[in-house]
Parts: C-alpha cells; sequence; structure tokens
C-alpha cells in the first residue's frame, strides 16, 4: 500500500485555467513520461489537445494526450461523453500514423454515449437561440450530459448486449425526433442513423469495461496516474461563465467524479495557463481585443499564435493575460504548479498588460462576478509590465531568459502565489523550460 506522501508526489492532475486550449495536450505529453495511466474524467469531442512531436502535430479529441507514450495505459473515465464515430476515426488515425492504441485503451461501461440525435440536438438548440447562441463545438455535448443528467442516456456498458442496445437506440432516436420538430429542425432518419452508428459501436464494445474497478486496482498496485482535463476552468458548469460554458465539470471535481479513483490519489494539481487569453464561442470576456481601437492587436496575436480551434477550425477570440481568472481557478482547484505556455507568442510586445482586477459598477472586485450580466459589465484594470524583443527559443534557463520575459513570469507568480514550474516557448514537446 502506497503513502499519501507517495501518491502526491507520483500522481498528477492537468487542469486548463482559462477557457480551454491553454495548451492541455502539449503539457500532458510531456509529463506522461513515467506515468502508467492517463486519464480522461470529463468532456468529449468537444476537446481538441495538440501533441507536436518531432515535428508532427497529432490532435487528441476523446483520446488521452499521453496516448504518443506508448507505454501509458489509456482510459476514458465514466465523466466523458463518448461519440462512438469519432473515437473509431480517432483510433483509425493514430493507427495509420503507427500507434494503434487499442490494446491499452479501455473506455469506462459508465460513460454515456453521443448518438448522431445528440448532434442533431445541439445544432437545433443553437439555431433557436440565434444571437443568444452558446457557440457550441456542435458535437452533442451538451445533449448527451442533459441525458445522462435525465437519466435518459444510454452508456457505454450497454454495448455489450448489441440487440438490447439497438432496441433503446431506436426508441432512443424517436424520441428526440419529437424534440427535434418541436424545436423547428428535420428529424432525423431512424434506421439511417441506427446504420451510421452501430458500426463504431460495436467496436467501441470490445474496448468497453469497468475502468473504475481497474484504476482502484491499479492505484493499490502504486502505479502513477496522470488525469487529464478537458477545457477550462471558465467553462466549467458551476462556476464558469454561465450559461456561456461546456456540460461538465472541468476541474478537481470532475476528476473525482469522472474517473472513479478518490481525492487521495489526486496528487499535485497542475495548472496550465497561456500567457495571454483566448477564448472561442460567444459569453462575455473581458479582457477581449476587439473593436475599432483594439481589434488590430488581437488579429495580430490571433495570427501569431495560430489561434484557430483545433476542433472546429473557429478564430478564438484573443486578448490579455486576465489574472482575475486564472486567481480564481487557481483557488477553486487548489492548483500547486503552473505550467505558462506560448510565452514566445508575446515576444516583440513593447507593452504587456496584464488584467489584475476588474471594475464593476465603480468598485473594484478581484473575483469572477456569477451573475453574466455583472460580468459583461466589468472592465478590467490593467497593470502594464514591458515587454521584450529578443527570441525565447534559445533560452534553456528561467536565468537565461530576457530580462523584461522573468519580470512578466516573476509578477505572475506573485500575483497568484502560484509557483510556474514549466515555460513554454514553442509547440514541440521540448520547447520548455522547466524549473
Ligand atoms: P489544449 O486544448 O489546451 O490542448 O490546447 P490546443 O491544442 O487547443 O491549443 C494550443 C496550441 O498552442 C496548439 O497549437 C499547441 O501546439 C500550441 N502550443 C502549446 N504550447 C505552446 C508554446 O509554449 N508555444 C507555442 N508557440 N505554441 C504552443
Ligand atoms: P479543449 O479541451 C475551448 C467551448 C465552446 C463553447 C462552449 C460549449 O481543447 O480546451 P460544447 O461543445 O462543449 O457544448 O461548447 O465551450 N469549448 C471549448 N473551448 N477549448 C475546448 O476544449 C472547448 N470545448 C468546448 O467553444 O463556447
Ligand atoms: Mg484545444
Amino acid at each position: 500500500m502506497s503513502s499519501t506522501k507517495d501518491r502526491a508526489t507520483r500522481n498528477k492532475v492537468v487542469l486548463g485555467l482559462q477557457w480551454g486550449d491553454e495548451g492541455k495536450g502539449k503539457v500532458i505529453d510531456l509529463l506522461t513520461s513515467g506515468i502508467d495511466v492517463v486519464v480522461r474524467c470529463q468532456g468529449g469531442a468537444n476537446a481538441g489537445h495538440t501533441v507536436v512531436v518531432g515535428g508532427r502535430k497529432t490532435v487528441l479529441h476523446l483520446l488521452p494526450s499521453g496516448v504518443l507514450h506508448t507505454a501509458a495505459r489509456c482510459i476514458i473515465g465514466n465523466g466523458v461523453v463518448v461519440d462512438p464515430q469519432a473515437l473509431c476515426a480517432e483510433v483509425d488515425e493514430l493507427s495509420a500514423n503507427g500507434c494503434d492504441p487499442t490494446a491499452r485503451l479501455a473506455v469506462s461501461d459508465r460513460a454515456h454515449l453521443v448518438l448522431p440525435c445528440h448532434k442533431a440536438l445541439d445544432a437545433a438548440n443553437e439555431a433557436r437561440k440565434g444571437d443568444a447562441k452558446v457557440g457550441t463545438t456542435l458535437r452533442g455535448i451538451g445533449p448527451a450530459y442533459a441525458d445522462k443528467v435525465a437519466r435518459t442516456g444510454l452508456r457505454c456498458g450497454e454495448l455489450r448486449d448489441m440487440p438490447a442496445f439497438t432496441t433503446r437506440l431506436r426508441a432512443h432516436l424517436v424520441q428526440v425526433n419529437g424534440l427535434l420538430n418541436a424545436l423547428g429542425a428535420a428529424a432525423l432518419d431512424v434506421e439511417q442513423a441506427v446504420a451510421q452508428v452501430l458500426p463504431a459501436c460495436r467496436r467501441v464494445a470490445q474496448l468497453v469495461s469497468d475502468t473504475a474497478d481497474e484504476l482502484q486496482h491499479a492505484a493499490e498496485a502504486g502505479k502513477a496516474f496522470l488525469f487529464e482535463g478537458a477545457q477550462g476552468v471558465l467553462l466549467d458548469i458551476d462556476y464558469g461563465t454561465y450559461p456561456f460554458v461546456t456540460s461538465s465539470n472541468t476541474g478537481v471535481g470532475g476528476v473525482i467524479c469522472g474517473s472513479g479513483l478518490s481525492h487521495r490519489e489526486l496528487g499535485e494539481v497542475i495548472g496550465v495557463v497561456k500567457a495571454y487569453s483566448t477564448r472561442v464561442g460567444s459569453g462575455p470576456f473581458p479582457v477581449e481585443l476587439t473593436g475599432a481601437v483594439h481589434g488590430a492587436k488581437g488579429e495580430e496575436i490571433r495570427k501569431r499564435g495560430a489561434e484557430f480551434g483545433a476542433t472546429t477550425g473557429r478564430p478564438r477570440r484573443c486578448g490579455w493575460l486576465d489574472l482575475v481568472a486564472v486567481r480564481f481557478a487557481c483557488r477553486l482547484n487548489g492548483v500547486d504548479a503552473i505550467a505558462l505556455t506560448k510565452l514566445d507568442i508575446l515576444t516583440g510586445e513593447r507593452e504587456l498588460p496584464v488584467c489584475v482586477a476588474y471594475e464593476l459598477d465603480g468598485r473594484r472586485i478581484d473575483t469572477i462576478p456569477a451573475r453574466i450580466e455583472d460580468l459583461a459589465r466589468a472592465t478590467p484594470v490593467y497593470e502594464v509590465l514591458p515587454g521584450w524583443s529578443e527570441s525565447l527559443a534559445p533560452c534553456r534557463t528561467r536565468a537565461s531568459m530576457p530580462p523584461a520575459a522573468r519580470g512578466y513570469v516573476d509578477f505572475i507568480e506573485r500575483q497568484l502565489r502560484v509557483p510556474i514550474r514549466w515555460i513554454g516557448t514553442g509547440p514541440g514537446r521540448d520547447e520548455i523550460i522547466e524549473r
């Protein structure tokens, strides 16, 4: 039996501390070295986690980002919503690139399925909302989680009895067609949808097992875990900028509920923070660089940082670093250390404004207000730090970074009171400064 201290140093949780796309994929890939089991705990194929190894880019959606380490077991936990077609496509793509993960992959029998009707409902809900749409990834995430909570969902474990599953699938599709009609959307052809999804369901059935039980045994055997967060804390269903959020708990709570392991197994909590802010989809974003005065700067950062969605290709909204948001995320999740990514993208900026507080109705606040109307009215209070022009590419230590870049990192640490242990200087696995 391993001690609490062992687990604390061995196991890791990696979370996004902003609005997603912080660079979790790269950090997870890096930290998977020496890990026995990588676990996805929430979200679904809405995630797009990029890993760049030896110049080759891989984008993972449902498979854990540690999958490129061929010694690591990969678990898709019960908190994930699994789109069978998306999962098979991803496995096939990886296999075609010489990294077939099938033999070391398991999908929880308690995980809920994302079916064609969920994707159709996602699109219909968004269309009905018009200008008030969430700007979802249209991957069926909200409707699949809605079915889970309403106790009407279909779970992966049901794939073990394919005839019974097929009957339930048909009934579900018929029921959702009623909803689609009510929303003024076209109904799905039930038989066509069944034919479309069943081959993938049969393949996924081969991967389904009681992953909670497997993980509990692995914990007893002293295996090292990495828990992979998807999305970011500001997209959390409870603490994010509701209703412009995703439909799962994106923090440590989601890890516990979505893996089948207790809080004792979590180990260190590592937060991934991009050196500036981005958001894709709708919703208030106080630091957004937009409009006649600031839009050009936002566009410049988007181009330099290649800020286009890894899942949908949509342009990401860009802004300066928002420490109100990151501080909120750190406190909520007990973050032990930070990986600061994409610092290289800020090279060349003469000045770097950092949002340290918001002003709301003439008052200074230092946390995220719960009401979306308040957040929409909040304006950022900036401290302006000096920029640098030297490339970070040759820097291998923090001491060798340009003084202003060091100053930027030190400032963030002081503000958050959380150590920055990694600094990203490029997309590649090796482009990182580790302390
Ligand atoms: P995730 O969803 O959090 O895994 O992040 P995404 O993969 O959606 O977006 C992050 C993007 O930034 C990807 O294209 C990464 O390859 C890239 N990236 C990650 N870290 C760095 C870094 O330190 N510097 C640069 N220039 N790019 C990075
Ligand atoms: P990774 O894991 C950035 C956003 C969508 C939308 C909202 C709800 O790559 O960081 P959903 O499809 O989940 O119902 O959409 O959440 N969103 C993400 N934004 N990165 C992600 O994942 C996201 N996953 C969902 O753009 O605003
Ligand atoms: Mg992403």
